[in-house]
């Protein structure tokens, strides 16, 4: 039985809910963040510490991980720049820290990693995100071969950024002109993703696999835009843009640091769907988008 974990980027969305789930289990969790103030929602739980470090310290590194049973990496990011094979910002988030921690993990001789990827890593996919995913799966699988890695198609939930950043475009635009509209995605809710990893560091059997997660239904964009829209009562007209206009619309979004980037355009040419269709492990049940999103979508601050 395990009693203590540490949760590396533990504070944002999934990794919240991961904490959630580890105190109700009773466990004595540590969330490493950049800033403390990013993890205030998470600071009023009995059982966690929120500490802020710099995790490519390698000293303060080891030091969060003296006493631990587990633990769990849960960083990432979805712009990193651009280049061969990935951007300097995946090099950092994906791949350099991914091993800096599953080896600070070894090292320190705890038991059990769990490593969040993400779904259609692969070294030679589209994207910088998707191929840096997948380096940073081999740089923990050389450091640490027992971990448990997860690769969830997008994940949607209280707090998300997917499906809450289409409430907020369509409060505000009475069309949306959008990018990709035919790309392929099987949501998996952040409630199903957050009892995979705890279930994976309590079950020995899940040391050394990788897991996909999925949802139980492949939906196209335009078909979660128009969802969201229906759920938050803003139906707006969904016009989808050919290749060449998805292109452009990324670039001048990448260009002001708006919300897209042609890497993100990249990594949706890829349909990101389960093979196996609803894929869950530990026998969880995948909850159904239509059940769940309404309850955090419709509130008047989205
Ligand atoms: N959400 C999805 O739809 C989805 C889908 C597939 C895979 N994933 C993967 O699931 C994991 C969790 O995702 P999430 O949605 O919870 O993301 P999130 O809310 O953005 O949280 C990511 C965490 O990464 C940390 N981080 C980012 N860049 C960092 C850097 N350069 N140095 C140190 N820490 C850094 C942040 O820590 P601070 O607290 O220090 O800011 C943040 O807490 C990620 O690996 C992501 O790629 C997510």
């Amino acid at each position: 039985m395990i009693e203590s974990a540490l949760l590396v980027g533990g504070a944002g969305f999934l990794g919240s809910h991961v904490a959630r789930r580890l105190v109700g289990r009773g466990l004595h969790v540590t969330v490493a963040t950049r800033r403390r103030e990013r993890a205030k929602h998470l600071i009023l739980l009995p059982t966690v510490d929120v500490v802020e470090a710099d995790v490519f310290d390698a000293a303060a590194l080891a030091r969060l991980c003296v006493g631990q049973d587990a633990v769990v990496n849960l960083i990432g990011v979805l712009k990193g720049g651009n280049g061969q094979p990935y951007g300097d910002g995946f090099a950092r988030a994906h791949v350099d820290l991914a091993g800096r921690v599953a080896r600070a993990a070894w090292l320190a001789g705890i038991p059990t990693l769990a490593h969040v990827s993400a779904l259609k890593a692969a070294a030679d996919a589209p994207s910088g995100y998707l191929r840096s995913k997948a380096a940073g799966e081999t740089a923990v699988r050389t450091a640490f071969p027992e971990a448990t890695i997860f690769r969830p198609s997008v994940v949607f939930g209280d707090g998300d950024s997917f499906l809450t950043m289409f409430a907020r475009l369509l409060k505000y635009a009475p069309i949306v002109p959008l990018a990709s509209p035919d790309a392929r995605f099987q949501p998996v809710w952040v409630g199903n993703v957050a009892d995979a990893v705890v279930e994976a560091l309590v079950r020995p059997e899940s040391a050394g696999r990788t897991f996909e997660l999925c949802g139980p239904r492949e939906y196209s964009l335009r078909e979660l835009v128009e969802f969201t829209g229906r759920v938050t009562g803003r139906r707006r007209l969904v016009v989808g843009l050919p290749p060449a206009l998805s292109w452009a619309q990324a670039a001048m979004l990448e260009a002001v640091g708006g919300p897209m980037t042609r890497d993100n355009l990249r990594s949706m040419s890829v349909p990101n769907v389960c093979e196996t269709g609803c894929a869950l492990p530990f026998e969880l049940a995948a909850a159904a988008l239509e059940d769940v999103a309404s309850s955090y979508l419709a509130r008047p601050s989205r």
